[in-house]
């Protein structure tokens, strides 16, 4: 299969290749596009062989749920059953945004799109894409993040093509994403609201709206013990995911012992033999003496380290360095966001200086 590509990156929107992309999904294709937080890997939601290719395509193992997209609070009342209050008061503060949540499911998504569970996840994109593609179908997408099963999601299309070329039908080109990490995902099926992976939109923000709001125990962000035992409730957070080819560590601590303490791991690596990378922020950057430096971003800018980080770690996997070293980024709104995904990539590997 060739995979084509379709430049959506322009004001405005080429419509002909939305019409295009359309077809493809309503003749039960693949077509990946972007949304404001990474690239999406697009099927019918209703149609379980569209969902059977996608899990194909990745190389995802077939009970990890996919996300439904929507452009419309209707349809989410369309899928759902018993939907609680709290749903509609999130969508108001929330979507189109990078929010997902999870309800209880009728009969209307088939089991091979919720990886047989009796709940479904659902959201609305903010990117005129990803919403136009939604519109035109008249298809709610499911769509898992459309990278690899195991590699860092995507946030440019250059990302998708590297991992998905031949395997899909399609990639709407929409440039470099916005945020950069995957949507915060509630679970709205308990009595209290609880976070199944965090995102931009942070504990504060959802307890605005719902009052009382809890951190699944089985989530790691850096902040507290990873609960020994517990067990992530959203199957794709059981997973070692977004893992470099590199050894990854996170040294944290205060700025001046993180930088020395690099630089002493990464001339002990090269001493080795080993080839190292380095991941920096722009007031740091310059203090590293060797190693291959790349910068993530301004620690006074979080929204710029949520938004390279993913493409550093591919920039890595390029190089094909042998040890990665990390400062940490424990920042004020997405930090528990940024420092889970990173813990992940570390296989929870951290050092404290
Ligand atoms: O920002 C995002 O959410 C992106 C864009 C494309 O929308 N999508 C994304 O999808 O990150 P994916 O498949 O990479 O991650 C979906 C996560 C997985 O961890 C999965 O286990 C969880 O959502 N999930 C999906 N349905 C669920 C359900 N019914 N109950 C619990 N977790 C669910
Ligand atoms: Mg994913």
């Amino acid at each position: 299969m060739i995979t084509k590509i379709l430049d959506v990156s322009e004001e405005p929107i080429n419509i002909d290749y939305i019409k295009e992309a359309s077809e493809i999904l309503k003749k039960g294709g693949l077509v990946a596009f972007p949304t404001e937080t990474v690239y999406g890997l697009g099927g019918d939601a209703t149609d379980k062989e569209a969902s059977r290719k996608i899990y194909a395509a990745k190389g995802r193992p077939s009970d990890n749920p996919l996300i439904v997209h929507i452009s419309k609070f209707e349809q989410l009342q369309q899928i759902s059953k018993d939907l609680p209050d709290t749903a509609k008061l999130l969508a108001d503060a929330f979507w189109p945004g990078p929010l997902t949540m999870v309800v209880n499911k009728n009969k209307f998504i088939p089991y091979e799109t919720t990886g047989g569970l009796d709940t479904v996840a659902v959201r609305m994109p903010n990117n005129p894409v990803a919403l136009a593609l939604i519109n035109e179908s008249g298809c709610m997408i499911a769509a898992p993040s459309a990278n690899t099963s195991g590699r860092p999601s995507p946030t440019k299309a250059s990302h998708v093509y590297e991992d998905l070329s031949g395997k899909i039908d399609a990639i709407l080109d929409g440039g470099s994403v916005d945020i950069g990490l995957e949507s915060t995902i509630v679970d709205l099926t308990e009595d209290v609201v609880t976070i199944l992976r965090p995102g931009y939109i942070n504990m504060d923000m959802l307890r605005q709206v719902v009052g009382e709001v809890r951190m699944d125990p089985g989530i790691s962000c850096g902040d507290k013990d990873i609960s020994v035992g517990a067990k992530p409730k959203a199957p794709g957070m059981r997973y070692k995911h977004y893992a470099p080819k590199g050894d990854l560590t996170i040294v944290s601590g205060q700025e001046d012992k993180v930088v020395s303490a690099i630089n002493q791991l990464t001339s002990q690596a090269i001493a080795k033999g080993l080839s190292v990378g380095i991941i920096a922020t722009s007031a740091s950057a310059d203090r590293y003496t060797s190693g291959k430096v790349l910068v993530i971003g301004d620690r006074e800018d979080e929204a710029s380290i949520a938004h390279n980080l993913y493409d550093i770690l591919r920039q890595f996997d390029e190089e094909d360095v042998d040890v990665i070293f990390s400062e940490s980024f424990a920042t004020p709104q997405m930090g528990q966001a940024i420092m889970n995904r990173l813990l992940k990539a570390a296989g929870q590997q951290t050092i404290e200086v």
